[in-house]
């Protein structure tokens, strides 16, 4: 699948946000290895500290479907530019998705692409627990 469609996803994910509190919309849509796409917004609760990004909503909707590997990341928001994944995601893509290709989507549609690594270098993971 090429980058421009899977951020055409993400900005389509951004839409089933519920950011309740901060009104900051933000969509993810990631994609496997073998091709499937899980979409996933923002959803705030009123015990802020709850809230869940919209990169580990499609994560974990992924994993719990019993997906396990992945290819690439988009990510998008209503910021003029580009929305880079919190500390809390970058840590949990680079542990459960490993080195992929991450996709920073502008509202209008423009590009940034980088490696996992690149936004985390130097990981703690699974291979620290051995
Ligand atoms: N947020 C995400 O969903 N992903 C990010 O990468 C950055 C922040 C959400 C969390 C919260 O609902 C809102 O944006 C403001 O921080």
């Amino acid at each position: 699948m090429d980058d421009k469609l899977l951020a055409d996803l993400a900005i389509e994910a951004k839409k089933t946000s519920m950011p309740t509190y901060s009104n900051f919309h933000v969509g993810a849509a990631l994609l496997t290895e073998d091709g499937k796409i899980y979409k996933g917004g923002n959803i705030e609760v009123s015990s802020y500290s709850l809230t869940i990004c919209a990169e580990r909503t499609a994560l974990f909707k992924a994993i719990s479907e019993g997906e396990r590997k992945f290819k690439a990341i988009a990510i998008t928001s209503d910021l003029d530019g580009f929305c880079s994944p919190c500390g809390a995601c970058r840590q949990v893509i680079s542990d459960l998705c490993g080195d992929i290709d991450v996709i920073l989507v502008s509202p209008d549609k423009k590009i940034e692409k980088h490696k996992m690594s690149e936004l985390l270098p130097l990981a703690f993971s699974e291979k620290d627990l051995k």
